[in-house]
């Protein structure tokens, strides 16, 4: 049996303190399998005194958070306090210089910072290690970099946000609408106080970037994915969808196009039989599509303290067996410009909602707007219901390019006959 790894811990709360339980529940197990016990020797968080429903006496506390990266003789620390910057940013940048490992579970620090800190690694020769970034508990970091690297993969997609599925479930089984479920949501601690990162799309495009880059051998580019939320999406669309025989999804997609790469997090139209359609509650999943392995499907818990834990816990283990490779799967150097992809190229079939002034005309006037901008309609249904004081119009266009999508919108942005905004969603092909 080798020396402990020894470890210091940054942050105790949802993640860290199932960490530290995880470690002490299955401590022989893992021991036995890392082939090395892993210890926790010193922990630190904001406040000395709250209870967290773990013995912390065990361990150093340390109150300056940014001293870990340098505590004797850790060899890793651990981050899981969050945000892009600030402490977290701090933390990695100097435990790296300094050639500790780092494990985090810090997408939006990864988003912004990921390159930056794979080349410290690089350079340190040390671990960066973040399978509980990406899609908390599913080991679909490792599936990607390890099970799935003999492959070009051509697509990647997926459920990245448990919360934002967790609402779309709720309106589609009760009925309800968004603000709502929302509400309850966030009363059952399914939602932050300050959802809009999870209901706006960024949490997802945050690790929507991060697996991108792992796919397909780019810089993670954070601020190339279009990022659109399910806040506009009604119960009266998810209603209309499952009548065409659609789910309502937001889906995380990042593939290979015109120019460069594709990425983008929008609420989709997901067939039924596609297996995203049966991803349900806070439930997370992705499919990758190589083209020697085909289409991989991982799907678990995508947060949560044991299912997190259980990702960060994976890493430590790696690095005690010394078992970890470049962090986005090929050296620092190797990654690429990911280049932005055209996405008016793009070509799909949509979902347009408009609430429009219940009076003679309306629908030629949307009808025409299509026309013009060369969409090619394959179903226009019009509800009877009224909505924001107006009548609801669905359009499900024939496949096309998206820019004839966005021209018919813009011709359409202003009129007199159409109350509120319209709302746009990509059908998942
Ligand atoms: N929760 C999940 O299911 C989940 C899933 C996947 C990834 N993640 C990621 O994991 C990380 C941690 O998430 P979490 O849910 O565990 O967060 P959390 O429950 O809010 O815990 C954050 C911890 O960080 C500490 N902290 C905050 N600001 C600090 C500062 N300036 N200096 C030192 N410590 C500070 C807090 O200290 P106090 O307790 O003393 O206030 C707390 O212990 C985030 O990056 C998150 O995105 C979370």
């Amino acid at each position: 049996m080798g020396d402990a790894l020894r470890v210091a811990l940054a942050g105790l709360g949802t993640v860290g303190g199932g960490v530290i339980r995880l470690l002490d529940t299955n401590r022989d197990l893992i021991t036995r399998r890392a082939g090395r016990p892993i210890e926790i020797v010193a922990v630190s968080a904001r406040d000395r005194t709250k209870d967290r429903g773990v013995d912390l006496s065990r361990f150093a506390w340390v109150d300056d958070t940014a001293s870990l990266a340098s505590y004797p003789d850790a060899d890793v620390v651990v981050e899981l306090i969050g945000g892009s910057d600030g402490p977290a940013l701090t933390l990695a940048r100097t435990a790296l210089d300094a050639g500790r490992g780092f494990v985090t579970a810090n997408k939006a620090m990864l988003a912004h910072h990921g390159l930056e800190l794979a080349q410290k690694a690089e350079a340190a020769n040390a671990a960066l290690k973040f399978e509980a970034a990406v899609a908390g508990g599913i080991p679909v970091i490792k599936g990607l970099r390890e099970g799935a690297a003999a492959n070009a993969i051509a697509r990647v997609y997926g459920i990245l946000n448990g919360t934002c599925n967790f609402i779309l479930s709720k309106m589609e089984a009760e009925g309800r609408d968004f603000a709502e479920v929302l509400a309850e949501a966030q009363a059952l601690g399914y939602a932050e106080a300050d959802p809009s990162f999870d209901i706006d799309g960024v949490d997802a495009a945050h690790k929507l970037s991060i697996l991108a880059a792992i796919a397909f051998g780019t810089q993670p580019a954070f601020g190339d994915v279009a990022i659109g939320g399910v806040r506009h999406v009604l119960a009266a669309d998810i209603a209309q969808a499952a009548s065409l025989g659609y789910r309502v999804r937001l889906v995380g997609v990042a593939e290979e196009g015109a120019g460069g790469l594709f990425q983008r997090v929008h609420p989709h139209l997901v067939p039924l039989d596609h297996p995203l359609a049966h991803v349900t509650g806070s439930t997370n999943a992705v499919v990758a599509e190589g083209n020697f392995v085909g289409r991989l499907l991982f799907q678990g818990a995508g947060a949560g303290d044991g299912p997190t834990a259980s990702a960060v816990v994976a890493d430590l283990i790696d690095i005690a067996r010394g078992e970890y490779g470049a962090s986005f799967a090929m050296p620092a150097h190797e990654l690429i410009p990911a280049g932005k992809a055209d996405s008016g190229e793009r070509r799909g079939r949509a979902y347009l909602r408009f609430t429009v002034q219940d009076k003679v005309g309306v629908l030629a006037e949307i009808a025409a707007a299509m026309r013009d901008a060369g969409v090619s309609i394959e179903s226009l249904i019009q509800r009877g219901e009224a909505a924001d004081g107006g009548v609801m119009i669905a359009i499900v266009t024939h496949e096309g390019p998206e820019r004839a999508v966005a021209q018919a919108l813009e011709r359409l942005r202003g009129s007199q006959s159409l109350v509120g905004q319209p709302l746009l969603m990509h059908i998942l092909g």
